[in-house]
């Protein structure tokens, strides 16, 4: 199929999420193999955020794709009353892997639909209603998911499920505090509180790392400086976006 065709239908039929469908031209993606992806005029792309953060083995991982052949000629689908030797092969891989004892696996079709579920069986296993959650945030397009968002999205969906109460986290890099230090960051979103603001400052550094340690691994480098290594991650996709929007 041409380029052309593949804009022609995705402009007259496809509605993209969370976006002014008169305003977007989405860039037409003709394939995609390990850490790239590339478009008609086989311009590659370095693909820094995995798409979504969900193709973290890379894209077309061959094992991957013989696994989803295999089963799709064995068994496309089965409801949830019955058992399965993939679904309880992947759900015991999953609990050998998880902190404590957490060994069930619940399995959902996507991310709103975890969030839902997870506030759910929190609220009934704690007797608790209240859910805190950051402005800076997404969770999903679903009632509570989106109820628990933070960010703009959240109001279009206004009045939404209750007992969702919203917080500024730390967040250095566009201070809402004006805070000069990621410890004062900390400090200030703690409402002065140390204790917590120790913790928010840990849990901040501990996402910064993953995000590192990922580049890292994408490169096959090794970095000492933390802020190279992030502005190389900010002009990645900044130049990935500019060259989107040049195209269209
Ligand atoms: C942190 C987070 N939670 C939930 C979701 C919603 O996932 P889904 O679009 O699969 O419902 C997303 C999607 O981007 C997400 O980034």
């Amino acid at each position: 199929m041409s380029e052309t065709t593949v804009r022609a239908d995705d402009r007259a039929h496809v509605f993209h999420s969370w976006s002014a469908q008169g305003l977007i031209n989405p860039l037409p993606i003709k394939g995609a193999l390990g850490s790239y992806f590339w478009d008609y005029d086989d311009r590659k792309y370095l693909d820094f955020s995995s798409q979504l953060v969900n193709i973290n083995i890379g894209h077309q991982h061959p094992r991957l794709v013989a696994a989803i052949q295999e089963q799709a000629a064995t068994l496309c689908t089965i409801q949830p009353a019955f058992a399965n030797d993939k679904r309880g092969e992947a759900a015991r891989l999953i609990a050998g892997l998880a902190p404590g004892s957490l060994n069930k696996v619940f399995f959902t079709n996507g991310g709103a639909e975890a969030t839902e579920n997870a506030v759910r069986l929190a609220r009934g296993h704690t007797g608790r209603h209240k859910v805190l959650s950051t402005y800076r945030s997404y969770h999903g397009s679903t009632s509570t998911a989106i109820t628990a968002t933070g960010d703009p999205r959240r109001w279009a969906n206004e009045p939404t499920a209750v007992g969702v109460v919203h917080f500024w986290g730390p967040y250095p890099y566009r201070s809402p505090f004006y805070a000069s230090t990621p410890e004062e960051e900390a400090y200030l979103a703690a409402g002065g509180r140390k204790a917590e603001a120790a913790r928010a400052l840990h849990l901040e550094r501990q996402s910064l790392y993953l995000r590192l340690h990922r580049i890292e691994e994408l490169l096959g480098v090794s970095f000492d400086d933390e802020d190279a290594v992030l502005g190389l991650h900010l002009a990645v996709r900044a130049l990935a976006f500019r060259r989107r929007r040049a195209a269209a």
